[in-house]
């Protein structure tokens, strides 16, 4: 038996598997072996199997009696069992069996350093094998330990071990897994758990006691830029007290902090703590804390304070990869309560990218739904910026639960696959004021008999963008308009040729263009954009740009329209794996939410959707004759 040791560290292990792989007879046995049951509990084991005439002990009956006293209300909590060993302490996360096992691991709740996956020699990777396996790749939990039960049930035979052993490495390296250590038990007999027992001799390796001696704690989060979600605020005499738990990196007395998603900055006046100590100047990962601050911003509960120069990413749009528990499947366009930190969140699914089957990882594109106890990767949709870290980023803070109501139907991993960071770049010149024109608008629009705009088309590649707006202009320009084309081919290869196609590349490739659009319309030109710009959060901002004649046309022709017509010959190159990034295939494109214009180019021939955008823009341009000239000459009389 092992000595309870008063070591101060600690390991939190997930024990998982198929149901009745023996996961309950593991925990039981091991609180045994590591003299960690309860007084008494071993003698009530006895009795119980004597009873039922069985002379072996029954060690799952352990987790089943903490059961029956849970449920009985007796204050036993059963979902963290504690044991020692000469090295550490650990806890076990929740109890096997548990129904809400997975709810709980998903929840975020159980925040596991290690993992165990109990296999049963007899059966090999069953359903649930593979499902846990893949929830433990879905929740980042790197340390796994994998032991082969039941040995005494196939004659300790090694050749059995080998085979099972091969089959569970082969189904975790399919998704990213590799167990730390691999290793034969019984957990009914006990052997290779604490003592190695007589039966296995063949097997030289580590015992599963020192699988988890060997186990590391997980890297102290301290080392991670800040992240103190806010909890509350509070006033306090005259003081206004932030309150929460930093989940990543230092806190320190005169740091400049940035909370997000309004980014206000103040700076950490003091921690308070109790009892009282004023040489409280810092504070650490782990720690709850309550701060006070030297200007009076509007901060609260979900806010999310980090260090100015690292600060979380602002995004109204994301992916996760999530694992569904609900009964009432998940559909695009349903809307969920999301919670990370202490930040709670109404998101609608705008897409569902793909659902994997995890018996044999098959991948599903265009699914409707997501079933109960499945695993996809979705886009969800924000109404405003949420502060976010992609999962692999920091594991604390990128995981997300997912209600319904009040219940939990859902979690995962936040990541940013094919979207940007949205969060404003701070001006980098001061010292600048506006300079106004002598001339107005209408001034200019009337020297050329025309208002200007910016006449925004965003498609996939192959669209028709190109193709139209060319037309469009060349129609424009022999009626007499003042017109011109931007165009992304074109663009990429002046203005913006430091500009790739990542994300963020894309996002600034439309900045700079809306920008130039807006400073051409205010020119009095009629500017017609033709760029994929596949973000809407990207389009809303060239809006923004020009606000008052802007105008957003949809280029309808679905995928595998654009990609049947591949003009350039990209869509083979990026199905190929040749163009990584690709919009409709790797990287998402967004379609307009409530565009000006839809122009079907699946249907319609180029003439007709020429006339069309044509006829439109002409009836947004006109001079609006006997106001114009009213509001002209008014202003003329300033202008000159
Ligand atoms: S945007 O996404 O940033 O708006 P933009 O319209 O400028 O894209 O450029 C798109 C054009 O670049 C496409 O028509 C295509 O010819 C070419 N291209 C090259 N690589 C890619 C890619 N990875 N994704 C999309 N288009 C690409």
């Amino acid at each position: 038996m092992v000595k309870k040791n008063k070591s101060s560290k600690q390991l939190s292990i997930v024990i998982v598997g198929h149901v009745d792989h023996g996961k309950s007879t593991l925990i039981g046995r091991l609180l045994y072996d590591t003299d960690s049951l309860p007084d008494g509990k071993y003698e009530e084991l006895k009795e119980i199997c004597k009873r039922r005439s069985t002379d072996a002990i029954e060690w799952s009956f352990v987790l089943d009696s903490f059961q029956a006293e849970r449920d009985q209300a007796i204050t036993i909590d059963t979902t963290q069992i504690w044991f020692s060993t000469q090295a550490r302490n650990y806890v076990i996360i929740d109890a096997p069996g548990h129904r809400e096992f997975i709810k709980n691991m998903v929840s975020g709740a159980s925040q596991a350093d290690a993992a165990i996956l109990v296999v049963d020699a007899t059966e090999g990777v069953r359903e649930q094998t593979r499902r846990h396996a893949y929830l433990l790749s879905l929740l980042g939990i790197q340390q796994i330990g994998v032991v082969i039960n039941k040995m005494d049930m196939v004659n300790h035979d090694p050749k059995v071990f080998k085979k099972v052993s091969k089959e569970v490495t082969e189904y975790l390296k399919s998704i990213n897994l590799t167990p730390s250590h691999i290793l034969p038990i019984s957990a009914r007999n006990g052997d290779m758990i604490s003592s190695r027992g007589k039966n296995m001799d063949w097997y030289k390796r580590k015992s599963l006691i020192e699988v988890f001696d060997s186990f590391k704690n997980s890297n102290a989060p301290t080392s991670l830029p800040l992240r103190f979600p806010v909890q509350d605020v509070y006033r306090f005499e005259e003081k206004r007290i932030i309150v929460g738990r930093i989940e990543t990196g230092t806190l320190r007395v005169g740091d400049k902090l940035l909370f997000s998603p309004l980014s206000e900055e103040a700076i950490v006046t003091s921690i308070e703590n109790w009892p009282k100590n004023p040489d409280k100047t810092k504070a650490r990962a782990g720690e709850s804390v309550a701060i006070t601050l030297d200007e009076r911003i509007f901060v609260e509960r979900g806010h999310i304070a980090s260090h100015e120069e690292n600060p979380p990413i602002l995004s109204n749009v994301f992916r996760s990869n999530i694992f569904w528990l609900s009964h009432k499947p998940l559909r695009v366009g349903n809307s969920y309560k999301i919670r990370y930190g202490t930040n709670e969140s109404i998101v609608t699914v705008q897409s569902i990218d793909r659902v994997i089957d995890t018996d044999n990882l098959a991948q599903k594109e265009n699914a409707k739904e997501i079933i109960r106890n499945s695993v996809a990767e979705i886009t969800l949709r924000a109404r405003n910026l949420l502060p976010l870290d992609p999962y692999t980023d920091n594991m604390r803070m990128g995981r997300l639960v997912i209600y319904d109501g009040y219940d939990i139907v859902g979690g995962g991993s936040i990541n940013m696959h094919g979207y940007s960071n949205q969060r404003k770049k701070t001006p980098k010149a001061e010292n600048i004021s506006k300079v106004k024109h002598l001339l107005t608008d209408i001034a200019r629009a009337e020297r050329h008999g025309h208002d200007g705009g910016v006449f925004w088309f965003t498609g996939l590649s192959g669209s028709g963008k190109s193709t139209l707006a060319m037309a469009v202009e060349k129609a424009l320009f022999e009626k007499g308009y003042y017109t011109y084309v931007l165009d992304g081919d074109n663009i990429r290869h002046g203005l913006n040729t430091d500009l790739g196609f990542s994300p963020d590349d894309r996002t600034e490739n439309i900045r700079r263009v809306g920008e130039v659009a807006a400073l051409m319309a205010d020119a009095g030109m009629i500017v017609i954009t033709a760029f994929i710009s596949p973000y809407r959060s990207d389009r809303e901002r060239a809006r923004k740009a020009c606000p008052l004649k802007f105008h957003e046309i949809q280029l309808h022709a679905d995928l595998a329209t654009c990609e049947t017509r591949d003009p350039k010959g990209l869509y083979k190159k990026a199905r190929a794996g040749e163009i990584p990034d690709f919009t409709g295939i790797d990287s998402p494109y967004e379609i307009a939410n409530n565009p000006e214009m839809i122009i079907d180019t699946k249907n319609n021939d180029i003439g007709t959707c020429v006339k069309q955008v044509l006829n439109y823009i002409e009836q947004q341009v006109v001079l609006k004759n006997k106001s114009v000239n009213k509001i002209y000459k008014k202003e003329k009389s300033i202008a000159y």
